[in-house]
């Protein structure tokens, strides 16, 4: 095992009566990463993050964290912190307070928690705020003070279990950055759960996307979103266009495929291995497509604009093609220029990805 990997899951397993929640779960987590568990509510993550934790047990498989096995450890010697969703600071207590919880309940003498709690609020830039309550300090600060609160216990592993979802979005938006840059300072190693794919997107070093208990495809958020390897995936994240192709041809990494009711051909980069006579799905992003705009790449369909939606930077267009199939473009920086009726649709060959279909 590399001395990078700090947590390693191992066929992870988990039931709940008739229900399997966690299955065969593998994962190897890099020392000083942010790590996001992405999924739809009931996927498995807070079940999976609170069995890292140690707040359940697992009905087989193996969790490492830092080389040694910790199946049967409970949660206060894993050392893994776990902020949960319902969870706030306490109001009545001062930040001082707050974040000497943990060592208080482990009865340290109190010199000794005075000199870590202090160490740990000046990690996270609040010394001088110790006699502060919650609710005399910002969004962002708070979430410092919950972070020095996991800190304070010399956690090699900080859980976060959608710990912003009862914020406003303006609100979401700064803690976010907050928590990214405390994670980048300090070189922490942080697995947070939600089910936002855009919060996901824009903290993560690693994105693990969930589908019923099982990972379907976990990568850098680039790769999540330009490679996902499946239809789930691609749905899940962002806006997608999907079209069925028939392989026609292949040569090392590429494919050449027939798609659209003209059996028109385009020839794809592809690293998924692929046979002759295989049904594909294309997949294509509405930022990707081009209206109307004779050099803008080799694939070629044909729509009727159904209706339009401004949105400030993009226009976004609904259009229908061949066999009622439904079109969403982009069109940005356009200006007041409208599209209507029957347009040719374009996309260059590199910004088209292909996935298998497994189900
Ligand atoms: N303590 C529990 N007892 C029984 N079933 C549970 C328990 N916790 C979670 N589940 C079930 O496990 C599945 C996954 O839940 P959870 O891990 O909370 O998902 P998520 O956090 O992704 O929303 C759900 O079907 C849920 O009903
Ligand atoms: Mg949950």
């Amino acid at each position: 095992m590399s001395t990078q990997v700090l947590l390693d899951l191992k066929n992870v397993n988990k039931v709940f009566g008739e229900n399997h929640v966690l299955k065969h779960i593998d994962l190897q987590i890099e020392r000083g990463k942010f790590i996001t568990f992405l999924g739809p509510s009931g996927c498995g993550k807070t079940t999976l993050l609170r069995s890292i934790a140690g707040f359940y047990t697992i009905d087989e498989g193996e969790i490492w964290i830092d080389g040694k096995l910790v199946n049967d450890l409970p949660p206060y010697k894993r050392g893994t912190p776990m902020v949960f969703q319902e969870y706030a600071l306490f109001p009545h207590m001062t930040v001082f307070d707050n974040v000497a919880y943990g060592l208080d309940i482990q009865k340290r003498p109190e010199a000794e928690v005075q000199e870590r709690v202090k160490a740990a609020l000046a990690q996270v830039k609040l010394t001088g705020l110790e006699e502060r309550y919650p609710n005399q300090m910002s969004g962002g600060q708070q979430q410092r003070v919950a972070m020095a609160r996991a800190l304070v216990m010399n956690s090699p592993i900080i859980l976060l279990d959608e710990p912003l979802s009862n914020l406003d979005a303006k609100l979401r938006e700064e803690v976010r950055v907050e928590l990214r840059s405390i994670q980048l300072e300090l070189g922490l190693t942080v697995i947070y759960v939600t089910h936002d794919q855009l919060e996901a997107l824009s903290m993560s070093d690693y994105i693990v996307v969930f589908n019923k208990g099982a990972i379907d495809q976990h990568g850098t958020p680039h790769e999540i979103y330009y490679k996902p390897r499946t239809r789930y995936v691609a749905d899940f994240i962002g806006t997608t266009n999907f079209i069925d192709a028939v392989v026609r041809q292949t040569s090392g990494q590429t494919a050449t495929v027939q798609y659209g009711s003209d059996g028109r051909m385009i020839t794809l980069h592809t690293s998924e291995q692929v046979a002759v006579g295989e049904n594909v799905l294309l997949c294509i992003r509405p930022e990707s497509l081009r209206m109307n705009q004779p050099n803008a790449g080799d694939f070629i369909i044909e729509g009727t604009v159904s209706s339009s939606m401004f949105l400030g930077e993009k226009e976004r267009y609904f259009l229908t093609g061949n066999h009622g199939a439904e079109w969403i473009v982009d069109a940005y920086d356009i200006g007041q220029q409208t599209f209507q009726g029957t347009v040719e649709l374009r996309a260059a060959a590199d910004k088209i990805h292909l996935i298998r279909i497994t189900e």
